[in-house]
């Protein structure tokens, strides 16, 4: 298991899902952790859990759609323990649609939350780690940043640039110690799915159809996204930045 013993880490979106499991293998790592979420009850029961395993979490309110939200985030952290090592930009929505299909509004809201919130708040503690010369920063993107979906135009467009933010940052500061990297998954079982599941006229066709885009035939666990997070936050991932790390079960390989 790589360690991460004694670092600061705050993860967005903590309280369900993705960031969830990575919130607990981050602990149980050894990190102290901070579980940042718009969903207080999920992001809760994430730290009770975590606490009551005797690990280090704690819940902070936040929308990182927000930018006051954010800043304050960021001095509350770096006023309580003077330093961030790991950012986990992890929160994120996602839509079903053509373009035809996609309003303006949903294109706003998705780019607001899924690019426009990793922007605020990396935005809010890059100064801090740059003082430093140190600092890990992780982005969820997804498969949807490295390939096209079919009837997730907006979804799609966005971790595309999620993707792009994390290659020019990569550029901008892997020089000043700043390692930026992001995490593209295939399907993962997590509430965030099974919401999209619910949109189809036939959610257990739509379930294996869903599940056939990976060659392993399965859609992936959180647990398994975890690993890889753990593992590029370390400092044995010394070496990668600007990376758009597939974790896809294989999808991306082609058909
Ligand atoms: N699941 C997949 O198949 C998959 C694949 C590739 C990439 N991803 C990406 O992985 C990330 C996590 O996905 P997931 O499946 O774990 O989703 P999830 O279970 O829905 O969890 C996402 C969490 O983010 C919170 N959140 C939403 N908007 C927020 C905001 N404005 N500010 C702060 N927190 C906010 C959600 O709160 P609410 O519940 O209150 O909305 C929820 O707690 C996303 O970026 C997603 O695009 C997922």
């Amino acid at each position: 298991m790589f360690s991460l013993n004694n670092k600061i880490v705050l993860i967005t979106g903590a309280g369900s899902g993705i960031g969830a499991a990575m919130a607990e293998s981050f602990a149980q790592a050894g990190a102290r952790v901070f579980i940042a979420d718009i969903n207080k009850t999920g992001g809760q029961e994430v730290v009770a859990k975590i606490n009551s395993a005797g690990r280090q979490a704690e819940f902070m309110g936040l929308d990182v759609t927000n930018e006051e939200d954010c800043n304050q985030v960021a001095r509350q952290v770096l006023d309580s323990h003077s330093r961030l090592d790991v950012l986990i930009n992890n929160a994120g929505i996602g839509s079903v649609g053509t373009l035809l299909q996609t309003t303006g509004q949903d294109m706003d809201h998705l780019y607001a939350v899924n690019v426009r919130g990793i922007f605020n708040l990396t935005k809010a503690f890059l100064p801090a780690m740059l003082d430093r010369k140190y600092g890990v920063i992780l982005n969820m993107a997804s498969i949807g940043g490295v390939v096209g979906i079919r009837d997730r135009l907006a979804y799609c467009t966005t971790k595309f640039a999620v993707v792009g933010m994390t290659k020019s940052m990569a550029l901008d500061h892997s020089h000043q110690g700043i390692r930026v990297n992001c995490i593209c998954p295939g399907r993962v079982e997590t509430p965030f799915v099974k919401a999209r599941l619910a949109e189809y006229p036939d959610p257990e066709k739509a379930y294996r159809e869903m599940s056939t885009t990976q060659l392993t035939g399965r859609m992936l666990r959180p647990e398994e996204v975890a690993g890889a997070a753990v593992y590029l936050a370390s400092d044995e991932a010394a070496s990668i930045t600007g990376a758009a790390f597939l974790i896809d079960g294989g999808w991306s390989a082609g058909k």
